[in-house]
């Protein structure tokens, strides 16, 4: 498929699954040529038939990057291509795609590095769970190397996003048979992983979810840190940026803060776990979803001084009392899983994606709507 020139540049996506087109489809919807490569030509094929129907679902709902934007449009901008050295040529962004294993990142990044002509070119990798220094340090290029890390949540749909899953288990979690809960990766999906059993499972864009976690190896560049938010923040994503590695980013590491507190809050008979959802939906997420913790620290006080002034010492002594982290497993589990199982039955969990993601996308159009009344 020949692409239509745009003159915002090329982007290269190396890995056509899930990420892959997401990545495909922010770019384009904000008028970047797209160049798609895969190894494997029916996941090319089927890639353009989803980032179609992604973009139209984008254009339905107002959500295209740049004004005047169509779901055609952006298509006509997106080309896929069976030769790696030919998609990376002239790119000023490379995002690499590919299942989440240290050994391919390692190759795959080897390959990018030896095609990549300008000094200028950022290469991006999408991973969840490795930091850039696993797979970067060798490199000639290595200063343009990066992580942009989409927070989407994890989806089983035909020819995309399977593989997560199980590579995320194999590289970081060695012994799934452990595995209880960990972020988005969860057993209890490892197990029911079956694309023809199971063909609908739902799908939760970067566009609902903007946020993206940008992560430099010591080794990067200042300039390519700085370029990559730029490119973020243009294409409508909001990037954050770590300082230095750490394990789970920094997204997860709040997220798992939460989790290990609901999980202590239940074994410690201190209440059910439906009140733990009740207290995030009904309380602390509504808030959460428009302000931090910080503003709020700012906005509940005099200011954040006065704030930890008045309930510092508090705050210090209900943590001390939390403790450290528990085994998601045992009693508890059982107990979890025996409710949950109940109010959410196993069979009607892509009914409550498939809401779940009806939801994010309300909330996105109102955010959308309400950021523009703001501006005028
Ligand atoms: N799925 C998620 O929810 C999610 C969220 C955030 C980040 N990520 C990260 O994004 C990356 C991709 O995940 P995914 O879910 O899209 O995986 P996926 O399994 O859906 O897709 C991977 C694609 O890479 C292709 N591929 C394999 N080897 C290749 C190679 N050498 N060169 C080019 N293409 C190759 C495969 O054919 C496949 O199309 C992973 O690092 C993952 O951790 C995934």
């Amino acid at each position: 498929m020949a692409s239509l020139p745009s003159n915002k540049g090329k982007v290269a996506i190396i890995g056509s699954g899930l990420i892959g087109r997401c990545w495909s489809v922010l770019f384009s919807s904000a008028g970047y040529n797209v160049a798609l490569y895969d190894t494997v030509a029916s996941q090319l094929s089927t890639a353009l038939t989803s980032i179609e129907a992604q973009l139209c679902d984008m254009e339905s709902k107002g959500l295209m990057r740049v004004d005047g934007m169509t779901a055609q449009k952006a298509l006509q901008l997106v080309s896929s291509f069976d030769d790696l050295q030919k998609a990376v040529d002239g790119a000023l962004y490379v995002q690499e795609c590919t299942p989440e294993n240290v050994d391919l990142k390692k190759k795959v990044f080897a390959n990018l590095d030896s095609f990549v002509t300008s000094d200028k070119t950022i290469l991006a990798s999408s991973t969840s769970c490795l930091v850039p220094s696993k797979f970067t340090e060798s490199l000639t290029h290595r200063k343009q190397c990066i992580v942009a890390h989409p927070v989407i949540t994890v989806s089983f749909i035909p020819g995309g996003g399977g593989d997560l899953v199980k590579s995320c288990v194999s590289t970081c979690y060695p012994e799934p048979s452990k595995l209880t809960r960990n972020g988005y990766i969860l057993r209890d999906l490892l197990s029911q992983y079956n694309p023809q059993k199971n063909p609908n499972y739902g799908i939760n864009p970067p566009y609902y979810v903007p946020l993206v976690e940008i992560v430099p190896a010591p080794w990067t560049d200042s300039d390519v840190v700085d370029r990559t938010v730029a490119l973020m923040k243009e294409i409508g994503q909001a990037p954050v940026v770590t300082k230095k590695e750490v394990n789970g980013f920094i997204f997860n590491r709040l997220q798992y803060a939460i989790i290990m507190e609901a999980w202590r809050l239940v074994e410690d008979g201190v209440c059910s776990p439906e009140d733990v959802e009740t207290t995030i939906t009904e309380g602390l997420g509504l808030r959460y979803s428009l302000i931090g913790p910080f503003e709020t620290m700012q906005l509940n006080a005099n200011g954040i001084r006065d704030y930890c002034e008045r309930y510092g010492a508090n705050i210090k002594h209900v943590c001390e009392e939390q403790g450290g982290p528990r085994s998601l497993s045992g009693e508890t589990l059982d107990k979890l899983e025996k409710e949950l199982n109940q109010t959410m039955p196993l069979e009607q969990l892509n009914e409550r994606r498939s809401l779940r993601d009806k939801r994010l996308a309300a909330l996105a159009i109102h955010r959308q709507h309400e950021d523009k009344e703001n501006e005028s």
